[in-house]
């Protein structure tokens, strides 16, 4: 079998957290280390405008996520790791695709359609704060995915939608124009954790909960300090299940330490006491990966020439993609 292609792209929103790490960094990086499959990792740079027009923080945070991936250990030899602005393939193609696109699809869309329901329902104007990026959103991202011909697209159960409305794109251009692009399939993976943060919902910088992957270390112990539990007290027995505590230390333990950690809840821990078990389990595990961290961020030349790099081995396969594209859609030379 022809080798599969896999392709994923993290908004540039944010500063990147436990959860982010334990849903989508550690296994793209496990991932990227392997050869039976040509691996895409971006920045969705681009994307980061639909909900940040603050341009500072939408530049601290294209560093923020790239430094998060390579100090995590990203395979950018056989990986390709780029920022989606690097590549003007990718808007070109949003715009051919706009024409296959049915605006009702749109219509569709759960971000849209969550903004229209909140205007709604505060009885003002339906499209009130609602831009055309935050609109066509899925467009581009179905441009992300179809320039690369990806043939699986892992992604959290929210953006699976999106994934499906690249495979309706890519079945009406390939119907109306010529077969060029690969339907995608979105890959959600069960296994992988889905984090809870401070306040017991689940960790999303939208709800201002998160641990921050690489804070300082006295940081990360505060904030551990501030992870919701129950009011039992030392000594009762406690349930492992709807504890944000032992939901993170699962993410980063072994197996046996986990199956320890269960006896330990039955037993009657202490909440304060585990808080600081976990904040030193937390900071053994991360300090290594902290430091290099720290040092791309200090000198950011190298991330810089990293992503350049990969711009240029991404656009050895859309610049000429694009051509045929275009070609297709009856743009093309006039000289015979
Ligand atoms: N929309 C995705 C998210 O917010 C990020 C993204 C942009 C993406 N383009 C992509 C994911 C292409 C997969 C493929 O999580």
């Amino acid at each position: 079998m022809a080798k599969q292609t896999i392709l994923t792209g993290v908004t540039t929103t944010g500063t990147p957290h436990l959860g982010n790490y334990a849903g989508a960094i550690r296994p793209c990086v496990a991932a990227s280390r392997r050869e039976d499959t040509h691996n895409f990792y971006f920045l969705a740079d681009y994307h980061a405008l639909v909900k940040n027009q603050d341009p500072e923080s939408v530049h601290r945070s294209s560093l923020e996520v790239a430094a998060t991936w390579l100090a995590a250990g990203l395979d950018t030899e056989t990986a390709i790791f780029y920022r989606q602005s690097d590549i003007p393939e990718i808007p070109e193609l949003m715009w051919v695709l706009n024409a296959v696109t049915a605006k009702g699809l749109m219509n569709r869309a759960h971000a849209y359609k969550a903004a229209v329901a909140v205007n709604e329902s505060g009885s003002r104007d339906p499209d009130k704060g609602v831009t055309m990026a935050l609109f066509s959103y899925p467009v581009l991202m179905a441009a992300d995915i179809l320039l690369f011909s990806a043939n699986r697209v892992p992604v959290g159960q929210d953006q699976k939608q999106h994934v499906e409305m690249a495979q309706d794109m890519a079945q009406r251009f390939n119907h109306n124009f010529a077969e060029l692009f690969v339907i995608p399939e979105a890959q959600i993976d069960e296994n992988t954790a889905v984090l809870s943060g401070l306040d017991g919902r689940k960790m999303s910088k939208s709800y201002n909960n998160t641990i921050p992957l690489f804070v300082p270390e006295k940081k990360l112990r505060k904030l551990i300090m501030k992870i919701k539990t129950n009011s039992l007290e030392p000594g009762e027995p406690k349930e492992t299940k709807g504890s944000t505590l032992f939901e993170i230390y699962q993410a980063f333990a072994t197996e046996s330490e986990v199956e320890a950690m269960r006896g330990r809840f039955a037993e009657g821990i202490g909440w304060g006491h585990l808080k600081q078990e976990l904040f030193e389990y937390l900071n053994d595990h991360l300090a290594s990966a902290r430091e290099e961290y720290e040092r791309l961020i200090a000198a950011p030349d190298h991330i810089e020439n990293t992503l350049k790099n990969g711009a240029e081995r991404a656009r050895e396969i859309a610049v000429p993609f694009m051509a045929k594209i275009r070609d297709a859609v009856g743009i093309r030379s006039l000289a015979p």
